[in-house]
């Protein structure tokens, strides 16, 4: 594994701390409104080196989650060509620490969610699964937004019951449909909410405005927007979640290249080789390092992949590395 951070070897790079390092979870930063980041406290599997995150005030989540879109067929259609090796990247992200895993309906549609009952309910107490409604799958790699308040409701009582749960902690709003005033979509949702199948509300692809607005309808309490090195686009949707104490879920965290793979550049690998890991990790690192309010899903289909991207919750960045990235 050289070049590779991995699951057991991390120890010797806790201990090495830099000083100055900007760390991930910092009190000093949490957010606002009762919503708060722990820094990693010894930490035992390895996505709690990361820390904690308290979405909505409620629920304690370790800041490096897993993103369940992969473990679907090509253009996220269908069953995964290894069915096996999904089930076992979802049962060992468990292990190592992973408490929060984000999903979709349209994950397949419907696999990704099915599989994630399959393979982990009865689920362990703690285990957040994260799920979203509002796009539709004609077929592969397509993505029609459907806003309908009708077509939301029907949307979340069939992730209740592909997931085998009574209530959905997290329910997110997965793009704004521009057909559908985004009030009717997220008035649905807080409909939801209120009726007990939702726990809390999360929206998806929104700027600040369209924050701004599903906020003055009902509490929400995270925001995935696309945020890796390269696509800082939403810095100001970060903002927001920062300062007011909402989770930021960065989807396509390693994806940072044109070619939508993460490109190496020479600080990348500066910053890599210095750690002993790969660029996939310092990705990781730096998106944790960026806001006490991160919460990172990076996706995979292969169990080494999963461990190479959890071993990357305790790489801690100096404020030195951070710059040469900036
Ligand atoms: N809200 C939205 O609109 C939206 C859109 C897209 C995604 N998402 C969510 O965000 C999550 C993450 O996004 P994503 O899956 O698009 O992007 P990502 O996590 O940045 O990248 C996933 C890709 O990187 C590869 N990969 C992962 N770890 C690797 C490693 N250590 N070495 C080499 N390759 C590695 C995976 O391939 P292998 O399978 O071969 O490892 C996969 O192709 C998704 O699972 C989903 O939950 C949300």
């Amino acid at each position: 594994m050289s070049g590779v951070l991995g699951i057991a070897g991390t120890t010797s790079l806790i201990q090495t701390l830099h000083a100055g390092t900007a760390t991930a979870g910092s009190p000093s930063a949490a957010g606002a409104q009762g919503t708060t980041a722990t820094p990693p406290k010894s930490p035992g599997a390895p996505a709690e080196g990361a820390g904690t995150f308290t979405i909505g005030g409620d629920l304690i989540v370790n800041r490096l989650g897993f993103g369940a879109m992969r473990i679907t067929g090509p253009g996220i259609w269908g069953e995964p060509k290894d069915p096996a090796e999904a089930r076992r990247v979802l049962q060992r992200a468990v292990e190592l620490g992973v408490n929060f895993i984000d999903t979709a309906d349209a994950y397949g549609p419907e696999v990704s969610e099915r599989l994630i009952a399959a393979s982990l309910s009865p689920y362990p107490r703690g285990l957040i699964i994260a799920t979203k409604g509002g796009l539709l799958r004609p077929g592969a790699s397509q993505w029609v937004p459907d806003g309908r308040p009708e077509h939301l409701r029907e949307a979340c009582e069939g992730s209740l019951k592909r997931l085998k749960v009574a209530r959905i902690d997290l329910y997110q709003f997965h793009h704004p449909d521009p057909k559908v005033p985004l009030e009717d979509s997220i008035g649905e949702l807080a409909r939801l909410r209120e009726q007990g199948k939702i726990r809390h509300v999360g929206v998806s692809n929104f700027s600040t405005d369209e924050l701004a607005r599903a906020r003055r309808i009902v509490p929400i309490v995270s925001v995935q927007n696309r945020y890796n090195l390269a696509d800082r686009s939403s810095e100001d949707v970060l903002g927001v979640c920062t300062r007011e104490g909402l989770a930021f879920i960065p989807w396509a965290p390693l994806a940072s290249g044109s070619t939508g793979k993460l490109e190496s550049s020479p600080a990348l690998d500066q910053v890599a080789a210095a750690h002993g890991a790969s660029i996939m990790q310092v990705a990781i690192a730096w998106l944790l390092a960026r806001s006490p309010a991160m919460l990172p899903i990076p996706g995979t289909s292969s169990v080494a992949h999963l461990e190479e991207d959890l071993a990357a919750a305790r790489l801690q960045l100096t404020a030195a590395e951070l710059k040469l990235l900036a």
